[in-house]
């Protein structure tokens, strides 16, 4: 099982005046189980690139496959969740429950089943199960985009796509969704993650598509990504660099708290270790 993308290219305005080669003859492959950060300035083709992952956008030339069906094919739908940039707009129920039952209740579930994947996937997304009772459009912003992200997960899907998902959220709901991703990166899920802060999530990564003006400027593991010349790299690998430029022997290929804690320490020759929570 994987998503291959191959030689794609792909025009907005096709044949206009306003024709714009958003994508640009992009290959990559993704395998299950990876978690892929995708990253780019605003503008290199990011969320383009995802639309052709779920199929609601046509490559004009080359393919995308996914267990090497066209990307297109709607037996696929169930298989790949998307949670959009803004996804307040996916949401639509009279309550929570209605608007993350919507998916599984087409496939056939019902009653206890279906009740018992709603809180399932709500408590997956960080959210208590109360809430499935009110209208998810008299939650914070914050917690509206969890209800969709809850919505999403009720699928079950192999490849969960997240189109920058930490914008507009606070401190609290961010936290809830890393937690969503630690628990997610246990069960085989793939999750591809568009981000143009990689911060925040180059630490679940163990693959960076880096795209530039529609093309594929760099792919490879977060190490090769942070050696990388030309691509900006975490706050924290800066920091680690600067430490190097004061004469302190630390490694920079660091962009974890915990790791850059634990190299710090070392070099101080402290004991201590960085406890998560
Ligand atoms: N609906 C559209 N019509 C015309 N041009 C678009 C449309 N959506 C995106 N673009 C253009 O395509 C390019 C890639 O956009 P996008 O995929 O949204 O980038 P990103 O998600 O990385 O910010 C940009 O130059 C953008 O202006
Ligand atoms: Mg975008």
């Amino acid at each position: 099982m994987s998503i291959e993308v191959k030689d794609l290219s792909f025009f907005y305005n096709k044949g206009t005046s306003l024709e714009k080669k958003a994508l640009d003859k992009v290959s990559f492959s993704i395998v299950k189980g990876e978690f892929v950060l995708i990253t780019g300035e605003v503008g290199s083709g990011k969320s383009t690139l995802i639309r052709h992952l779920n199929g609601l956008l046509k490559p004009h030339s080359g393919s995308v496959k996914v267990s090497g069906i066209n990307s297109t094919n709607r037996e696929l739908r169930s298989k790949i969740g998307l949670l959009m940039q803004y996804p307040q707009r996916q949401l639509f129920g009279k309550t929570v429950f209605e608007d993350v039952a919507f998916g599984p209740s087409n496939f056939g579930l019902k009653d206890d089943e279906l009740k018992e994947r709603v809180n399932e996937s709500l408590l997956l997304a960080g959210l208590c199960r109360d809430i499935a009772d009110i209208s998810p459009f008299s939650l914070s912003g914050g917690q509206m985009r969890l209800v969709a992200l809850a919505g999403v997960l009720s699928m079950r899907p192999e490849y969960l796509i997240l189109d920058e998902p930490t914008s507009g959220l606070d401190p609290e709901n961010k936290a809830s969704l890393f937690s969503t991703l630690k628990k997610l990166q246990t069960t085989g899920i793939s999750v591809i993650i568009v981000s143009h802060q990689i911060d925040d999530f180059l630490p679940f990564a163990n693959k960076v598509l880096f795209l530039k003006n529609g093309c594929v400027d760099f792919i490879g593991s977060p190490e090769e990504y942070l050696q990388s010349v030309s691509s900006p790299i975490p706050e924290l690998t800066s920091l680690m660099k600067e430490l190097q430029n004061c004469g302190f022997e630390v490694a920079s290929d660091i962009y974890s708290v915990e790791d850059a804690f634990n190299e710090i320490t070392r070099v101080l020759g402290s004991k201590e270790v960085y406890k998560d929570e």
